[in-house]
């Protein structure tokens, strides 16, 4: 099959012929037709994201995020049938379970769970690690009503969704983003957006929420100082969650809660998501599509930012 994989930490992703994977007792194997950009496929590919505790699989194949077809099931109960219709997330490529490739194969009880019927397959590629990452975010922060929520790199994948999300539940949003994106995230549902190129970012939330804000989203922060300087924007008892590991280690106002945030995907997460795509409550924003060969450019591409929404990798 073909995959795109690095042979060792840091070399650069290439097209490689790989034999498929033969599902193991209780997994399936799916025939990939799409597949999702999300940074920590650049992250683990060069390494940021090795604990030295799982075992190192090289050639290691990139990505996490697929959505396919069911194309042979391994021993053992399964919930799955051959010819279904499945999307998910994989355990990642330390697993060896890459989804830049044409076939992976999956635990049947991991995160992984059927299309539903009108749900095309790309757009349900485009779903997973994002999806899952507003949706838990957005039950951690545990906003109400009219609370408000600044997220800072808000015009990617994660911000995209929870923008949506949290919108949906009358939460006011402050976009953070670099660039004029007013119409995108207006449309995506954010109360304000700030332009952090144009105006500095402390003013423009004062403006909005004198007393700060009640939660914070940092999707972009890669120091603990970077961090804390973020969460001042936070009010007294309010909480500043970042998705990239600096919570520990950050000073942070004393009344103010600091979250390391873990995605933990489940298939149960992944059906919440979809229905709520059928429902019209989440728009899938599918920025870039592009056949498997092109996958090592958008990686570099990803890595210097700029992302808006999804990119969605076509098998
Ligand atoms: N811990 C976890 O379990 C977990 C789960 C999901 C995601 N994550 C991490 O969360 C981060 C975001 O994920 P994602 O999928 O949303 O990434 P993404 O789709 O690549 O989007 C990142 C966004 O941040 C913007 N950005 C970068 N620097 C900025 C700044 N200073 N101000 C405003 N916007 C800025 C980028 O656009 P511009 O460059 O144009 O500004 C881009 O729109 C990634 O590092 C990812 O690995 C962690």
């Amino acid at each position: 099959m073909r995959a795109i994989a690095v042979s060792a930490f840091r070399a650069d992703p290439a097209l490689v012929e790989m034999p498929k994977p033969e599902p193991e007792a209780g997994e399936v194997r799916v025939r990939i037709e799409y597949a999702a950009l999300n940074p920590c496929d650049w992250q683990a590919a060069q390494g940021s994201l090795d604990d030295g505790l799982a075992p190192r699989v090289f050639p290691l194949v990139v990505g996490v995020d697929f959505a396919g077809r069911v194309d042979m099931i391994g021993s053992g109960g399964n919930r799955f049938r051959v010819g279904d219709q499945v999307f998910g997330r994989t355990a990642g490529p330390a697993s060896g379970a890459g989804t830049y490739c044409d076939y992976v194969s999956v635990p049947q009880d991991s995160a992984i769970t059927l299309v539903p019927d009108g749900l095309p397959l790309r757009t349900a590629a485009a779903l997973p690690s994002a999806g899952m990452a507003a949706a838990e975010i957005l039950e951690i922060a545990v906003l109400r009503g009219h609370e408000s929520l600044l997220v800072i790199g808000a015009a990617g994948g994660v911000g995209s969704y929870l923008t949506q999300l949290a919108s949906a539940r009358d939460v006011r949003v402050l976009a953070a983003v670099r660039g004029d994106e007013r119409k995108r995230m207006a449309a995506l549902g954010a109360t304000v957006t700030i332009d952090t190129t144009d105006r500095p970012l402390e003013a423009a939330v004062r403006e909005t929420c004198p007393d700060g804000v009640d939660a914070l989203v940092d999707l972009v922060s890669t120091t603990p100082d970077a961090f804390a300087a973020r969460a001042a924007l936070v009010r007294g008892g309010g909480i500043a969650l970042t998705t990239r590991g600096v919570a520990t280690g950050a000073a942070l106002p004393a009344d103010v809660t600091g979250i390391d945030f873990r995605l933990e995907p489940t298939p149960v997460l992944l059906d919440v998501l979809a229905e709520g795509v059928a429902e019209g409550v989440l728009r899938v924003p599918i920025d870039i599509e592009l056949p498997l060969e092109k996958a090592p450019q958008a990686l570099d591409r990803n890595r210097t930012g700029g992302a808006r929404g999804k990119t969605v990798i076509v098998l």
